[in-house]
C-alpha cells in the first residue's frame, strides 16, 4: 500500500509539457531555465537524430538527407524513437518536448501513446516569432561543440573568454532555413489549431530579451507546479 502511496506522489510532482514554436523562435534556449528551475528533462528530437548522425546508426542515416535539405524526417522513424525515449527512467520527473510532434500524425501517435502509458501532458507552450526575426537568429546561431548550447553571434554571444568551441549547423545556411520556415508553416502549425481545441495552448510572445521572454514562461508554467 506505501509503495502505491509513493507512486501517487511522484506521479502528482511531475510537469510535462510540449514547446512548439518555428525554427529558431527560442525553444533550445528557454529549455534550458526551464529545466534548471522545474527538475525536469529536455527531450529534443533535433539533438537526438543529431547524435544518432555522429554515431552513424541506421537511424542517423536515414535521417540525414530530410535534415540537410530542412526538410521533416517521416513520421515513421520519429515515432518509433519517441516510444523508446519515453520509456527512459531519467523522464519520470517530468519533461518538455522540445521539436516533438511536428505533425498530427506524431501529435494523435503522442496521444494514443500517453494514453496506453496511463499518462497525460500539462499543456502545450507556443513561442511566436515572426520570419525575419527567424532568419537572422538562425543564420548567424552558433553551437558549441563540447556542451551542446546554443549562442547567437550578436544576440546572444558567449561570455567573454569562455572556452567554447563553436561551429554552424548545416542546416542554418539561409537557403534551409527558408525551407524549414515554409515546413514548419505548412505541417507544424496546425498543431496549435489541434491543442488549442483541446484547450491546451499556451501562447508567449518569443520576441525580446531571453530572460523577459523566460519571464513569461515561468508566470505560465507556475500554474502547472503541482
Ligand atoms: P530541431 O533541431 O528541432 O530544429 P528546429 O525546430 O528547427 O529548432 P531550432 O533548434 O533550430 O531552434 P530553437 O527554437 O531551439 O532556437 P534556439 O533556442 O536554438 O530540428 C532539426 C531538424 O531535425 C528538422 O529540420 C527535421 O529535419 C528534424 N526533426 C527534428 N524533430 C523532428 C520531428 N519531430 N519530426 C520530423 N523531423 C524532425 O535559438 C535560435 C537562435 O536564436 C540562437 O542563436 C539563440 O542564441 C538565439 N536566440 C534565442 N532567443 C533569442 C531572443 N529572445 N532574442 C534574440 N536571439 C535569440
Amino acid at each position: 500500500m506505501i509503495v502505491n502511496v509513493v507512486e501517487y506522489t511522484i506521479r502528482e510532482l511531475t510537469m510535462k509539457i510540449i514547446f512548439l514554436g518555428p525554427p529558431g523562435a527560442g525553444k533550445g534556449t528557454q529549455s534550458e531555465f526551464i529545466c534548471r528551475d522545474y527538475g525536469v528533462v529536455q527531450l529534443s528530437t533535433g539533438d537526438i537524430l543529431r547524435a544518432n548522425r555522429k554515431a552513424g546508426t541506421e537511424l542517423g542515416r536515414k535521417a540525414q538527407e530530410y535534415m540537410d535539405k530542412g526538410e521533416l524526417v517521416p513520421d515513421s522513424l520519429i515515432i518509433d524513437m519517441i516510444k523508446e525515449e519515453l520509456k527512459k527512467p531519467e523522464l519520470a520527473n517530468g519533461y518538455i518536448l522540445d521539436g516533438f510532434p511536428r505533425t498530427v500524425a506524431q501529435a494523435e501517435a503522442l496521444d494514443k501513446l500517453l494514453t496506453e502509458m496511463s499518462d497525460k501532458l500539462d499543456t502545450t507552450l507556443v513561442l511566436e516569432v515572426d520570419n525575419e526575426e527567424l532568419i537572422k537568429r538562425l543564420t548567424a546561431r552558433r553551437v558549441d561543440r563540447k556542451t551542446g548550447k546554443s549562442y547567437h553571434l550578436i544576440f546572444n554571444p558567449p561570455p567573454e573568454g569562455a572556452d567554447v568551441d563553436l561551429y554552424q549547423r548545416d542546416d542554418d545556411k539561409e537557403e534551409t532555413v527558408r525551407n524549414r520556415l515554409k515546413v514548419y508553416e505548412a505541417q507544424t502549425f496546425p498543431l496549435i489549431e489541434y491543442y488549442s481545441a483541446k484547450n491546451m495552448a499556451e501562447r508567449v510572445n518569443g520576441l525580446g530579451k531571453i530572460d523577459e521572454i523566460y519571464g513569461e514562461i515561468k508566470k505560465i508554467l507556475d500554474k502547472y507546479k503541482k
